[in-house]
């Protein structure tokens, strides 16, 4: 990594952008070149692109479209492929990744996800994969339930970096066995990837979470659950809140075999 004061001041980068008018619309790149200011960072230079919407060729052209919502890391909406690395465009500094005169960027939209339109994608999949293993709590109202049942600062330890997830869909771009699904009726059956078998893990180790635990198993003992893993570890390696993934989808299949295990003997 390049320390920010190592990097060229009142410098332009270039920026190779992969846009996309609309669903179904072909692809095609644009090249904006950027002034950087100190502390640049991927947003603030798509800001400035959809100020100054001209390419290299002098070409004047549409605003390119993003998404983004926290601006520090947290929500995952402005998750996409910088340099050929997925990542969060609002933590890349422009210091850090281009730090000379003329430097290339390129940006590209996450491709296991559909277009909506140029670097924003449609992240409906995630949530809905968190959906088939009840990633929550189950609690019967909003009154007051008392006091939860106690745990052990170790457990709260392991289970909190686990809740860091911030759903940014990192892991499923990296990982080779998560594809882009078209048709909405595969998603039930097509691998559900490393987020959703991670917090599947959290709320069963949580004391009230578990309630559901066999219910999440079912989930993941069928089509598209933890045997779809195949193991390559992409996931771990780009997850920015370096959650243990590797470490749930094993913890997941051993949870998995005991539960088939004992359901075997309950028919
Ligand atoms: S370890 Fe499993 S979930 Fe992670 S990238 Fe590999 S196949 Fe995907
Ligand atoms: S597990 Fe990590 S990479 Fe995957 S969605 Fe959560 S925060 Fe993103
Ligand atoms: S805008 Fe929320 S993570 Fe980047």
């Amino acid at each position: 990594m390049i320390a920010s004061n190592q990097a060229v001041q009142g410098r332009t980068v270039r920026f190779k952008i992969k846009r996309c008018d609309g669903p179904g619309k072909a692809s095609y790149w644009q090249s904006f070149d950027v002034p950087i200011e100190p502390g640049s960072n991927i947003i603030s230079c798509l800001q400035w692109i959809a100020a100054h919407p001209t390419t290299v060729d002098g070409e004047k052209t549409t605003p390119v479209v993003w998404d983004s919502g926290c601006l520090e890391e947290v929500c995952g909406a402005c998750t996409m492929v910088i340099n050929g690395r997925v990542r969060q465009s609002c933590s890349a500094l422009i210091d850090v990744i281009a730090p000379g005169d003329g430097d290339v960027v390129t940006l590209e939209p996450m491709t296991k996800f559909p277009v909506i339109r140029d670097l924003w994608v449609d992240r409906e999949r995630v949530f809905h994969n968190l959906k088939r293993v009840k990633a929550w709590v189950p609690i019967d109202g909003t009154y007051n339930l008392g006091s939860g049942p106690k745990e052990a600062p170790e457990k709260q330890g392991t289970r909190y970096v686990l809740s860091t997830c911030m759903s940014c869909g990192c892991c499923l771009e990296a990982c080779p066995q998560f594809n882009l699904e078209e048709d909405e009726a595969d998603w039930d059956t097509a691998f559900i990837g490393a987020h959703a078998i991670s917090q599947a893990r959290l709320f069963n180790e949580h004391e009230t979470g578990k309630q559901l635990k066999g219910e999440r198993l079912d989930a993941l003992m069928g089509p598209g659950g933890v045997s779809d893993c195949g193991n390559a570890q992409n996931c771990v390696k780009v997850c920015p809140k370096h959650i243990p993934l590797t470490e749930s989808i094993s913890a997941m299949g051993r949870s998995v075999t005991l539960h088939a295990i004992a359901s075997w003997f309950r028919r």
